[in-house]
């Protein structure tokens, strides 16, 4: 049928009537986007059949997520981490090869100029927490050590605050660190457990959960950004499978592959060689980096 012949909007003919709108020269990635994006909305508004209360609400939940966003909030991405959405984009966005590690989400709590440390480093700052040691490698597909790789680690503390979520309480830069890799490709350094903890749920995200029944738990995790040039970026996490919050995580970032023992070492000989007082825990985990 001629675009003409779709200017007036019928229930049955709504997406072919919006979409026949686009312009000659509208962007073909755009032109594409809009296609499904109408033709799904339309789709589900139809299987829905909200009243006009309920269409409102949806808006001024909309309008709510938006107001809550700022500078150092962004409310919409924790919609789409709730949503699943986060996860499925970079699902898409980073298919690797067999045995390559797996990215999970980043996260609002990365800042971009944490300090630069000595493989071996504590990053706990305010010695609070059980102590723990965090070691592995970082090897390519074939299983070679990498050199030179930049790897950038933050974890909340035992009571699940990231520094930023208690500044004057923690002290700056607490819980955070970056260390490159040698020519044996190992990463070592003194931590402490991370605690689980809710994401921000005194907004829209955490009204929506509320009515959901969903817990706003993450399981406690380790945070990673591991870089060199030539590879794909690996933003990624460990996290403890013992965790009671292991298979709920509310922004549905655990993946089988990432699981990392929380060991619990009772052994004094193994904690003085690190530099600790007495019972610690340990985690080992190698990342694999796929090349470009
Ligand atoms: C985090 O792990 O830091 C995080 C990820 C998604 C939403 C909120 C927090
Ligand atoms: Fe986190």
């Amino acid at each position: 049928m001629a675009k003409e012949t779709k200017g007036y909007f019928t229930e049955s003919d709504s997406v072919n009537v919006v979409n026949a709108r686009m312009g000659p020269d509208t962007d073909p990635r755009l032109a594409k986007i809009m296609e499904v994006i109408v033709g799904k909305l339309h789709e589900a508004v139809k299987e829905i059949e909200p009243t006009q209360d309920e269409w409102m609400q949806a808006i001024l939940y909309l309008t709510r997520t938006g107001h809550t966003s700022d500078d150092w909030r962004q409310e919409y991405i924790l919609l789409s981490d709730v949503l699943g959405v986060s996860m499925l984009v970079d699902a898409i966005n980073s298919r690797r090869p067999t045995g390559a590690s797996e990215n999970t989400v980043l996260g609002p709590f990365h800042i971009a100029d944490a300090p630069e440390m000595s493989m071996g480093e504590d990053i706990c700052l305010d010695g609070k927490g059980e102590p723990m040691f965090v070691h592995g490698r970082i090897l390519d597909t074939e299983g070679n050590p990498l050199e030179g790789v930049k790897i950038d680690v933050w974890q909340a503390n035992d009571e699940g605050f990231y520094d930023v979520q208690q500044k004057g309480i923690q002290p700056d830069f607490n819980l955070r660190g970056v260390f490159r890799t040698g020519s044996d490709g190992k990463y070592f350094f003194k931590a402490i457990k991370p605690r689980y903890y809710p994401i921000p749920a005194d907004g829209p995200v955490g009204d929506l959960l509320t009515a959901l029944g969903r817990e706003p738990y993450r399981p406690a995790h380790f945070h990673y950004i591991i870089t060199k040039e030539g590879f794909d970026k690996l933003t990624t996490h460990i996290f403890d499978p013992d965790d009671q919050y292991i298979q709920t995580d509310a922004v549905f970032g655990v993946k089988e592959s990432l699981m990392a023992e929380f060991k619990p070492i009772d052994d004094k000989d193994k904690a003085q060689a690190i530099g600790f007082d007495g019972l610690y825990y340990d985690v080992e985990h190698d990342f694999v980096m796929a090349r470009l």
